[in-house]
């Protein structure tokens, strides 16, 4: 007898004011958090925590979840977990996810399964629908710009998988505010506008600030800001020692190295001291800071497990800052 009950949303999940935000000048609203699963949603993760960080997000109103072809390790097993856990327990909310994937970075051999022709993409995005076993994704993303092919190839191939129904919505990740520009105008005058642009943005890496993000939002192209917590550095995950089991740990994992863990200690110290004097935590400070900008449509964080969702979430109840906040913060993390 299976005594496993079946999953319920919990019924008060839409209930947080504000929490939803119109991206660009589209029809669509993300909410202001929004989950990626980069990390801790592939082969070697357990599963069962992988339902519980979806259910948990989805229960507090986290309807954006946002995956790449690549993700894992292996590549493709983070899409495959996260179709088992959509069909398991999310099926009968489709209509209420965004669910985003992407294509760009090395996928398979050989001389189609990189970067940016329409060959790629248009393989890609059916393998991605596949293991996931959807009929369509809400955003389809271009991961990085290609320096070789032509960018209205890559653009034309997006705009055919939004008029073949495979996708709703198209995105760009990573490129350049040159680069977002061109793309935005090919877009538009292929019928097929631009929805998003999904570029890194936090207190350690704040030049979008000063180009991209102002222009993206004079286009009315929405802006997710991912690893706004510098992947973990900014939070209290590294404050006395590197854990087991954390991203700067995991043999798995080579994009957070214990020498970045090392060098950036005393700038974690100082910002946990300001967060404090704010009440937050240095997470909910770190989320705050990129949520003050009205060009930032959401941040789309990683977590591994409950509680750090919980936290982070309620980085959205304080996100005004003084201009003494603003210069405090660049001060520490510039000079220190
Ligand atoms: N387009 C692109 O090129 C690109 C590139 C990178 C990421 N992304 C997207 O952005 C998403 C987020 O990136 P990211 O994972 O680097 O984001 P992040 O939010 O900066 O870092 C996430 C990590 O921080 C730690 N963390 C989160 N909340 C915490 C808390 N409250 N207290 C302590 N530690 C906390 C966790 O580390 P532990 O796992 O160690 O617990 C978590 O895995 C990805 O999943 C992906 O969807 C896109």
């Amino acid at each position: 007898m299976n005594l496993i009950k079946p999953y319920q949303a919990c019924d008060q999940r839409y209930k947080t004011k504000n929490f939803y935000k119109r991206c660009g000048k589209s029809g669509i609203k993300l909410p202001k958090v929004s989950l990626g699963l980069w990390h801790n949603f592939g082969k070697n993760d357990d599963l069962q925590n992988q339902k519980k960080l979806i259910q948990t997000a989805f229960d507090n109103g986290i309807t954006h979840f946002d995956l790449a072809n690549n993700y894992g390790p292996p590549p493709g097993s983070a899409e495959t977990n996260f179709g088992k856990i959509l069909g398991d327990d999310l099926s009968a909310y489709r209509d209420e996810l965004i669910l985003s994937t992407k294509a760009g970075y090395g996928m398979w051999e050989g001389p189609y399964g990189d970067f940016g022709s329409r060959k790629y993409l248009i393989a890609s995005c059916d393998q991605s629908l596949k293991r996931m076993n959807l009929d369509y994704v809400d955003i389809f993303y271009h991961h990085r710009p290609d320096p070789d092919t032509p960018l209205e190839e890559t653009m034309s191939a997006l705009d055919h998988l939004v008029k073949s129904g495979k996708a709703l919505y198209i995105g760009i990740s990573n490129y350049s505010e040159t680069e977002a520009l061109k793309a935005i105008r090919i877009l538009e005058g292929l019928g097929t506008p631009c929805l998003i642009h999904q570029l890194r943005y936090n207190m350690l890496d704040a030049k979008p600030q000063e180009d991209v993000l102002p222009s993206l939002f004079q286009a009315g192209v929405g802006s997710i800001v991912y690893s706004p917590l510098a992947q973990g550095l900014l939070s209290n995950r590294y404050r006395n020692a590197i854990p087991k089991g954390s991203r700067a740990e995991r043999k798995d994992s080579p994009f957070l190295s214990h020498h970045e863990v090392e060098t950036h200690q005393s700038i974690i110290h100082n910002l946990t001291i300001l967060s404090e004097k704010r009440g937050q935590t240095l997470a909910q400070l770190a989320l705050a800071w990129c949520l003050r900008l009205e060009s930032v449509t959401s941040v789309l964080i990683g977590v591994s497990t409950t509680e750090q969702i919980k936290e982070n979430l309620k980085a959205c109840d304080h996100t005004d800052f003084t201009e003494e906040e603003l210069h405090e913060i660049s001060r520490i993390c510039q000079k220190d």
